[in-house]
């Protein structure tokens, strides 16, 4: 393709500027967007798609993609959670809703296990400050604080950049006084992996009644004895950070990430019997201890609500 049939495509698929980039470390990203048109409405929890042409570069030691000549002109895009930096330049609860940008948390995905190479994020690792790219003008989704009750105890539980869509509905139990417990934990590989530690650290100072838990599960000490977020429920840890046992009539469990982490059960097509996946996720656990999942085929709405990120 040549540059100005690139310079072409780009004016007509592409809707928003990247206006600031955070490179946590080479394969972790925190990205600010702002569209060209004013936001729509949405809920903290949501999310939208992001976009950038398949003629654009990928990173150094990406597999190579065979893509046909229509193909290239096209958009690679993914979902995303709308993230939040919850706390401003100076320290205050940002004033999201007036700044017009958005945020997301994005991991580098170098191997889909796919037949094919991951497409999106090999090219938005290369994304400067000031570059464009697409975003979805719908924003989505039923994972929201819709159901939460002053009086309801909040566990946000995620693995990776799972908890992206926790730190917007934290921002906003936090801009409404939510007077109940907050606990939210972030399971990661490495130490490094997590991004909004310093935030968190933070909000724990200024707010009593909110706790982040960060877990990993490859730094040397944690060889051997791998804590889960499962292995924490069902040690009794979590209820111990919490200072109160897990009680399902006053506490909604945010689940975000992993699928495996999630766990979300089949139904048994004879018998109706709920099948959970194995090793069991957090839902089998937490559904043997009287909570119920939100079960859309079946207009279930309980008290786990969830999102799948694969
Ligand atoms: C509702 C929704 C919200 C999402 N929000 C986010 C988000 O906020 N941040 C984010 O990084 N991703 C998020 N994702 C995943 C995102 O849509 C892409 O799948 C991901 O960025 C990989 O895109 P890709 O084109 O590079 O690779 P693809 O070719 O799409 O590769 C997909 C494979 O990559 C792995 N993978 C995908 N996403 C992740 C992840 N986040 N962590 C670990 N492994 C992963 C899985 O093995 C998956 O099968 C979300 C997905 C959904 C459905
Ligand atoms: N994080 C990095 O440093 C890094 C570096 C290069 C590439 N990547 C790529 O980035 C992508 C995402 O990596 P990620 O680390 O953000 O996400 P991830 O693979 O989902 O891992 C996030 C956390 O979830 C844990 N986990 C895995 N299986 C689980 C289960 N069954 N139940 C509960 N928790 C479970 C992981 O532990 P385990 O340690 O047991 O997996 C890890 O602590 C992958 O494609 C990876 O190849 C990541």
């Amino acid at each position: 393709m040549t540059p100005e049939q690139i310079a072409d495509l780009r004016r007509q698929k592409y809707n928003a500027t990247v206006t600031r980039l955070i490179k946590v470390h080479s394969d972790l990203l925190i990205l600010r967007v702002r569209p060209d048109k004013p936001l729509q409405p949405h809920k903290p929890g949501q999310y939208t798609a992001l976009g950038l042409g398949y003629w654009e570069p990928r990173i150094p030691g990406s597999a190579d993609e065979e893509l046909s000549p229509a193909d290239q002109m096209k958009l690679a895009r993914r979902s995303y959670s709308i993230s939040c930096p919850i706390l401003d330049d100076q320290g205050r609860l940002l004033d999201y809703h007036a700044t017009g940008w958005l945020e997301f948390y994005i991991v580098l995905v170098r191997e889909s296990g796919k037949q094919m190479p991951p497409a999106l994020t090999p090219r938005l690792f290369l994304l400067q400050e000031g570059d464009r790219l697409f975003m979805g003008e719908k924003i989505t989704g039923h994972f929201t604080l819709d159901p939460v009750q002053p009086e309801d105890t909040v566990l946000f539980l995620a693995t990776g950049t799972g908890e992206a869509p926790h730190n917007y509905m934290l921002w906003d139990l936090l801009r409404r006084g939510h007077p109940s417990r907050i606990l939210s934990v972030c399971c990661v590989r490495y130490r490094k992996d997590l991004g909004y530690l310093a935030v968190h650290t933070e909000l724990m100072r200024r707010y009593p009644h909110y706790t982040y838990l960060p877990l990993t599960t490859r730094e040397a000490e944690s060889k051997g004895h791998k804590v889960y977020i499962q292995d924490l429920i069902t040690s009794g840890q979590l209820e111990e950070r919490l200072g109160q046992a897990l009680d399902p009539r006053h506490t909604h469990v945010f689940l975000c990430g992993n699928p495996k982490m999630i766990g979300v059960p089949e139904k048994d097509r004879v018998t109706g019997a709920r099948i959970y996946p194995q090793p069991p996720g957090v839902i089998e656990i937490l559904e043997k201890r009287g909570f119920q999942a939100d079960l859309p085929s079946q207009k279930i709405k309980g008290n786990i609500h969830y999102e799948e990120y694969w």
